[in-house]
């Protein structure tokens, strides 16, 4: 969701905050903004839309401390005025998070005032100024202890040159640069300013100025936090020489599971002792790291013979689960920082269960709660849509359901190990332009499977919704004459993912069930044969044979290249697909 920036330091601070807001774009893009403080005074420009809506603002914003947001609108629509920073008195902030009882405290502290925003973030603000009377670590403590919900805010007050920040339950960094310290609701934004980055727990209120970070607590006692390296590069984070982060994130895909099978070897005898007396699993994620949950079922009921939920994290929380000592949840989030993730992950904890999580960002929240950590080897991900970090979550859920099954990762490797070369002759060899055109022309795109390929079929309903805006559905194939058929017509597209030898015969029956009912189907298969069954009816994509389990490595790539090239025909943004955000800290 919003990301926020802020420097205090020797340089121009609108400038090094443009740069670092740029790197955060993929947390929102409704609207961008920038206080700085100069002689005193604070200055302010703000606007919708993307972050490069403020390059010709940066130069009249003087001043070497300043902070920064983009934003993804959640309480008020995107517009000029209800972009941040916000103002008030001698205070400017930036705010990710949502301020749950923002109603209450508007009614309490400024009732009949008119606020000159639709935000809960205005709030926060109006009652620091509401609070300061000269000292600004109490006003930040009294503003602490009113609001409810959660929140990472950097703040600007004109009494002193540098920066004060408070975190709960959304995520922030501070970083330390060779001419200034900074913070940010993410590593990457502070990719080749900082070597070296601090992560601020709940509670924490933190003051940052040119030479010194002080830390405290909810309590206002002094907080030792630590420093850990900055994992992020900027080299990690440069789209080179492709089109976009999305094409560019597919072709890391060989890489990415070729890390989470490496990194696996280091975690392999924690997670086993973490699992071990386990005899129920619940898998919980959301988005795509819920579909790849739906992988991870499949593996562990046929490789460990254990019974295995995927639930959807939201879900999860508020139905009252049934958590005994033995059951183990497995959290997976590409972020780490995915709110409903996070919260399911601790509610499982305080109801008895271990919790795994499987998470690509090694700091993150979900990794700092978690009884042990399985890495996705995916390297940072600015694609708003999933893609890399989709396969690297079903080599590591493989590999730890192979685990569980008491197979050694040594063992369930020479299976994987041919895999990386696989995902580059399918990136390489596979043509998805007719089927492309298919659904940009569509009225609607269903994508069919059975088992495990059903469960792609839902991520490759996913990720084209969502970044091509073309309606979809995943449907398991058996299903399709139960419903799904009523909307099929020459309009339609249906998407049939066939990996298993078994059931490839009843999954020609849907396909052959669209065709009569004159709908357009292209099967993605490794089976073979379907060619000269389909020929002249229906287009087959081929990718290549690999173990039945492992195909959900390749069919994905296939609907990853679908949803991306169908986009580009649609003249939609790929990477930054509009209302959503990558990585969602609220609730
Ligand atoms: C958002 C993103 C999705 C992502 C989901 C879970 O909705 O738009 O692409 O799959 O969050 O994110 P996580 O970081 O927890 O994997």
């Amino acid at each position: 969701m919003c990301g926020i920036v802020g420097y205090t330091g020797g340089r121009k601070a609108s400038e090094i905050i443009y740069e670092g807001l740029k790197r955060l774009e993929y947390r929102g893009y409704d609207s961008a903004g920038i206080a700085t403080l100069s002689g005193g005074e604070i200055f302010v420009g703000k606007k919708q839309g993307r972050v490069g809506v403020l390059e010709s603002l940066i130069g009249g914003l003087d001043g070497n401390t300043g902070v920064g947001h983009t934003r993804w609108a959640t309480h008020g629509k995107p517009s000029d005025v209800n972009a941040h920073p916000h103002c008030a008195g001698k205070f400017a902030v930036v705010h990710n998070g949502i301020i749950e009882n923002f109603a209450q405290l508007k009614e309490r502290f400024f009732c009949g005032v008119e606020f000159s925003s639709q935000t809960d973030s205005e709030i926060i603000v109006r009652l620091l100024n509401e609070f300061y009377d000269g000292d600004l670590l109490s006003a930040l403590k009294c503003v602490a202890d009113v609001l409810q919900g959660s929140y990472a805010l950097a703040v600007i007050c004109a009494d002193f040159n540098g920066l004060a920040v408070l975190k709960k339950n959304s995520p922030a960094i501070i970083g330390y640069g060779k001419d200034g310290n900074f913070v940010a609701s993410d590593c990457p934004a502070l990719a080749g300013e900082c070597s070296e980055i601090t992560i601020l727990e709940d509670g924490d209120i933190a003051v940052v100025s040119q030479d010194c970070v002080r830390i405290y607590d909810g309590d206002l006692k002094p907080a030792e936090r630590g420093r850990i390296k900055n994992l992020a590069t900027p080299a990690s984070l440069e789209l080179g020489d492709c089109p976009h982060y999305m094409l560019k994130e597919i072709y890391e895909v060989p890489a990415s599971v070729e890390r989470t099978c490496a990194g696996y070897f280091t975690v392999e005898k924690k997670v086993s002792e973490v699992l071990r007396g386990i005899d129920r699993i619940i898998i919980v994620g959301c988005g795509t790291a819920y579909n790849s949950g739906l992988v991870a079922k499949r593996y562990i009921e046929s490789f460990a013979r254990m019974p295995a939920e995927a639930e959807i994290a939201g879900e999860f929380r508020y139905k009252n689960p049934v958590i005994t000592p033995t059951t183990a949840v497995i959290a997976i989030s590409q972020s780490g920082e995915t709110a409903d993730t996070v919260e399911a992950a601790k509610l499982a904890l305080s109801l008895g269960a271990k919790v795994i999580a499987v998470t690509n960002a090694p700091y993150s929240a979900l990794t700092r709660c978690a009884d042990a950590v399985v890495p996705v080897g995916a390297g940072p991900e600015i694609c708003v849509a999933a893609t890399k970090s989709y396969t690297g979550q079903i080599t590591a859920l493989y590999l730890l359901a192979k685990t569980l099954a008491g197979v050694s990762a040594q063992a369930s490797f020479e299976k994987l190990s041919v895999m990386p070369k696989l995902c580059i002759q399918t990136i390489e060899n596979i043509d998805v332009s007719t089927l492309a055109d298919m659904c940009a022309r569509s009225d609607g795109a269903y994508f069919l499977g059975r088992d495990i390929d059903y469960a792609v079929a839902l991520e490759g309903s996913l990720k084209l919704k969502e970044i091509s805006y073309v309606p979809s559905e995943g449907y398991p194939a058996g299903e399709l004459k139960h419903g799904t058929l009523a909307l099929i017509d020459i309009r339609a597209v249906a998407v049939v993912i066939i990996t298993d030898e078994r059931l490839a015969g009843k999954c020609e029956n849907a396909v052959e069930q669209v065709l009569s009912r004159k709908g357009k189907a292209v099967v993605i298969t490794n089976v073979g044969g379907l060619e000269k069954t389909f020929e002249g009816r229906a287009e087959v994509i081929k990718i290549p044979k690999c173990d039945m389990y492992l195909s959900p490595l390749l069919s994905a790539i296939a609907v990853q290249l679908v949803a991306y090239r169908t986009a580009l025909l649609l003249d939609r943004d790929p990477d930054k697909p509009r209302n959503l955000a990558k990585s969602v800290t609220v609730e």
